[in-house]
């Protein structure tokens, strides 16, 4: 692994959270109101199916998280359930995930509960998604009643995951619905989705006055790569320059200019090496070494494993003067010590950050379970916990059980 950082005693502050992450469309299963659910079958790609049956299973996932020493976990809420048809807002649903935010909490665990994670219903797909400025309010619309259902239960939020994730793949790369290669579009996804977080984060906040509860913590959960020169040339200066500008900074200083900001949530997986050939926008935006000149280990996906990114990251988030949680940080490899260097490494990282001022008050592995990777479909293996999807088996993988005297002691040895 290309980490050079060497630590001596690697403590973490008291009350961390420690514990692992996953959202609803990769693990519940029969998700058939939500688009990707139509759009897996129309391109023929390995479909989500029945996932890991976590709607139903759910308690035996959280027994085994429970078991693991996690003291939080990240979840989403799948808005086409709740939302099947636009304005029909299903109590059964909204019941749904108050079992199962109430069924973390009597385990000792703290929720963190995601609204937005890449799916959208159907119906609000059929009406343009978030091309459409509508979006803003129809979000809104289903944030407000699940925001009024669950309040009493949930203190950490996540509006939206990974906006510009979600709009390059979709809107920039075509690679996820509605596979469309548009950089007007992307830009409209991008500003309605900043503006759909904007007015939700201010609704939430009052929702919570209005029932006389404490302030909950809110924000989004932002991917974030070390952005890394390949070359010391201009070009590659500026590319840097401006990518974490667009995919770093852009949305998170246009929402805390808003006051729209109680923490950052990074989602680090990775570093992208910039090498530009040219001076057009499609070198700025997206162009990378082809020449692996600083060759790194791989994640099964091919991503360069880079603990020491991570550090990088933080320092630069550093000037927002907010707390910052990991709520997604892990590897998929077949090889599971691979998996625990990884931690361990990344680990490392983190303390180091703290270690310098960074205010960092937790760790979420992706993933609790091996789950649906999107286009990928089942083959990558991030989780803590084995699937066997014919079986529906669940088997603790040896890295869970490092990983879990982490959570207890809050010592990495
Ligand atoms: C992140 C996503 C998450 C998962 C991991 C591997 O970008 O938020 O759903 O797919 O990548």
């Amino acid at each position: 692994m290309c980490s050079d950082i060497i630590f001596a005693m690697i403590q973490f502050p008291k009350n961390f959270l420690w514990g692992a992450a996953t959202s609803a469309y990769q693990v519940e299963g029969n998700n058939f109101n939500s688009d990707w659910w139509p759009w897996e079958k129309a391109i023929g790609k390995q479909p989500s199916g029945d996932a890991c049956r976590h709607y139903n299973l759910y308690p035996q996932d959280f027994d085994l998280a429970q078991s693991l020493n996690h003291n939080a976990h990240r979840l989403s809420i799948e808005w086409a359930r709740i939302e099947p048809r636009e304005g029909e807002f299903l109590q059964t649903e909204i019941q749904h995930y108050i079992d199962v935010i109430l069924a973390l909490r009597a385990r000792g665990i703290e929720p963190m509960v995601t609204l937005h994670h890449f799916t959208n219903p159907i119906w609000f797909s059929q009406s343009g998604a978030w091309e459409n400025k509508r979006s803003v309010e129809r979000f809104f619309r289903y944030c407000d009643v699940v925001t009024k259902a669950l309040a009493p239960y949930v203190h950490y939020w996540i509006t939206i995951n990974e906006p510009s994730i979600y709009a390059s793949h979709s809107y920039i790369f075509g690679a996820w619905p509605p596979q469309i290669k548009s950089y007007w579009k992307t830009k409209a996804v991008y500003d309605h989705m900043t503006w759909a977080h904007i007015q939700v984060y201010h609704r939430m906040h009052q929702i919570y006055q209005e029932m006389k509860l404490s302030k909950p913590a809110i924000s989004i959960a932002q991917h974030l790569q070390a952005v890394v020169p390949c070359t010391d040339s201009l070009r590659n200066r500026w590319a840097v320059k401006l990518r974490k500008k667009w995919f770093h900074f852009g949305i998170l200083d246009t929402i805390a200019r808003h006051k729209a900001l109680d923490f950052i949530g990074v989602n680090y997986y990775s570093r992208q090496m910039v090498d530009l050939t040219g001076w057009g926008p499609g070198n700025f935006v997206h162009e990378v070494c082809q020449n692996n000149h600083t060759p790194c280990r791989k994640n099964s996906l091919g991503w360069d494993i880079y603990p020491q990114g991570l550090y990088l990251v933080l320092k630069d988030l550093q000037k927002y003067n907010v707390p910052i949680f990991i709520t997604e940080n892990g590897i998929c490899t077949l090889e599971d010590n691979e998996r625990w260097e990884f931690i361990k490494e990344h680990l490392k990282s983190i303390h180091k950050a703290i270690s310098e001022g960074v205010d960092v008050q937790g760790y979420l592995y992706w993933s609790l379970l091996d789950n649906f990777e999107w286009a990928e479909g089942f083959v990558p293996r991030f989780g803590l916990i084995a699937m066997n999807y014919d079986t529906q088996e669940r088997t603790v993988r040896e890295s869970a059980r490092k990983y879990a005297v982490v959570c207890k002691t809050g010592i990495l040895q």
